[in-house]
């Protein structure tokens, strides 16, 4: 069985074609961060028309290294929630398109499941049922994840996403964006222990929410703001920059780290998968391991490849293909979180 996936949630476009033995044929993603770096952040109407100039050269450029024809595709999936509404229809427009004209079927992709079954892709192994914790520039959420198809949410966050709280420190530490990395790297050479910013909710392990805008706000006030200059006006030392990115980075691992194993504490699940962009920071992997070393829980973090957005992870539809779960055209997208049973 030849499954190609789409994926255009965000500000990436990305194509690929997996087999039912969840192998991997061909892939691309096709990133935007140029066209977004200038605006510190993703601009919705500049992202949809920028996958709809993608779309196809994507899809074209998938087949050809996966060496497969559209002939021989036997489904098409895509991702169709959550997500910015104007990209989302590219890709589904695409999908159904393809499905229509090949008469094969429809298959919907729900993204953060996505990001947790690149979990189950990379290790091969059975992973469920286990925490998942999904943390990316639109999302920062736990849920108990019965199965790949079967999510039920714990907690969220009730402001900023971390990767959003990653993004909008990078732009005012005068860093480039995607803030993640950026940070990540000035990070590196700094003190974690500099500065001392909040961590929300530490102090009740009963409630698995997460809020970074308190954060952001403190490394604002930090550097500039009330009582203190304005923020354009400010000239950091290199060894400031560090330093801030060091602390602020320290505050996020430190909140996700508790609120995850608050969560596995509340549910007695035993294994932990983590995913979604802000997954790639190198001193957040580092403190899961050697938390999970500690605690001897089960912990799979995706891999870099596989923690940003792609379509590989979409590999995700060959589980509703086998349990014949299949879209009619009316199909639509859903660029909310859709929070009832079926997530
Ligand atoms: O999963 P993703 O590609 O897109 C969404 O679904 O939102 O995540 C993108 C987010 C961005 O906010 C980016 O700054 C963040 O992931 N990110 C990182 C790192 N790499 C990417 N955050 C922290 N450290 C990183 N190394
Ligand atoms: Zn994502």
């Amino acid at each position: 069985m030849n499954l190609l996936t789409l994926e255009t949630t965000c500000d990436e476009t990305a194509a690929a074609v997996v087999n039912e033995r969840l192998e991997v044929l061909g892939a691309v993603v096709a990133s935007q961060d140029e066209l977004h770096r200038r605006f510190g952040g993703v601009v919705p109407e500049i992202a949809s028309r920028a996958h709809l100039e993608r779309i196809l050269p994507v899809i074209d450029e998938t087949l050809r290294r996966a060496g497969v024809r559209l002939s021989q595709l036997d489904a098409v999936a895509v991702a169709n929630t959550p997500g910015l509404a104007g990209s989302l229809l590219v890709g589904l427009v695409a999908a159904k398109t393809l499905a229509a004209a090949l008469e094969i079927p429809l298959i919907a992709v729900n993204h953060l499941q996505a990001h947790i079954y690149a979990c189950r892709l990379a290790s091969g192994e059975n992973v469920f049922p286990c925490a998942g914790l999904i943390i990316s520039g639109g999302h920062t959420s736990l849920y108990r994840c019965l199965g790949p198809l079967d999510f039920q949410l714990l907690g969220a966050t009730i402001d900023d996403a971390a990767g959003e709280a990653f993004d909008k420190v990078a732009a005012m530490l005068g860093l480039p964006y995607p803030g993640g990395p950026s940070i990540q790297r000035a990070a590196a050479g700094g003190n974690p222990a500099a500065y001392r910013f909040p961590r929300a909710f530490l102090h009740d392990p009963k409630r698995l929410d997460f809020s970074f805008s308190g954060l952001k706000t403190a490394v604002r006030y930090t550097i500039a703001g009330p009582g203190r200059p304005d923020l354009a006006q400010v000239r950091l030392e290199p060894r400031q920059v560090a330093d801030l990115a060091a602390s602020f980075q320290e505050a996020v691992v430190d909140s996700l780290l508790d609120k995850a194993h608050a969560a596995l504490a509340a549910t007695g699940l035993e294994t932990l998968c983590v995913g979604g962009g802000v997954a790639a920071n190198a001193r957040l992997r580092q403190r899961l391991e050697e938390e999970a070393g500690r605690s001897g829980i089960r912990l799979f973090v995706a891999p870099l490849s596989l923690c940003t957005d792609n379509a590989v992870m979409g590999a995700i539809a060959v589980e509703r293909y086998r349990a014949g779960l299949f879209e009619g055209l009316d199909l639509d997208v859903f660029p909310g979180v859709v929070r009832s049973k079926g997530l």
